[in-house]
């Protein structure tokens, strides 16, 4: 049975979503973040303090391997994850590729928290706000890989997750 794949920038609910997609289904879910974390024992903004953002993608490459050679699982990615292009063939591979999208206000207040996403950290309210703009506009094409995409600013991950299993009903993905 195919994965189901969720890319999509930092924010717009990749991992709240995957997780109840995972239940609905039925299915084991994977988190791709923290299974980089698990592995490497120690934080995502641990490994990009100490190590720096090539050591980082490196592990996630090595992951994205991992869980793209199981099967019948609901993946969650992180933001940067499909700027590597062998990721992208891999997860493409592995199942549906679903992205999520989100405004820019919408991701500025998801993830205003600071501390957990080191590539908008060190920045000002202003600062950040160019920062997402210009990542998203940078990555626009790289998530334009998908198979399906859904705009989570209004939706709850409940919603978007509701939203997703009709589009897998459609497709007939449960069969394939
Ligand atoms: C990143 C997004 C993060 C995480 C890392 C880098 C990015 O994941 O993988 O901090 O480059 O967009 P989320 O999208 O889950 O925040």
């Amino acid at each position: 049975m195919k994965n189901v794949v969720l890319i999509g920038f930092m924010g717009t609910g990749k991992t709240s979503t995957g997780r109840i997609l995972a239940q609905r289904l039925g299915r084991a879910f994977v988190d791709l973040d923290a299974a980089i974390e698990e592995e490497a024992g120690r934080s995502i903004p641990e490994i990009f303090a100490a190590e720096g953002e090539a050591a980082f993608r490196a592990l996630e490459k090595e992951a994205v391997k991992r869980v793209a050679a199981r099967r019948a699982l609901v993946i969650s990615t992180g933001g940067g994850t499909v700027k590597d292009a062998a990721n992208v063939t891999e997860l493409k591979q592995s199942g549906a590729v679903i992205c999520l999208t989100a405004s820019v206000d919408a991701v500025l207040m998801r993830t205003a928290h600071v501390g957990e996403r080191p590539v908008l950290d060190g920045k000002d309210a202003g600062d950040r706000r160019r920062a997402v703009e210009d990542l998203m506009e940078e990555r626009r094409s790289l998530y334009a890989v998908a198979d399906y995409s859904v705009d989570t600013s209004e939706l709850s991950p409940l919603q978007v997750a509701d939203d997703i299993i009709g589009y897998l009903k459609r497709e007939g993905v449960f069969r394939a």
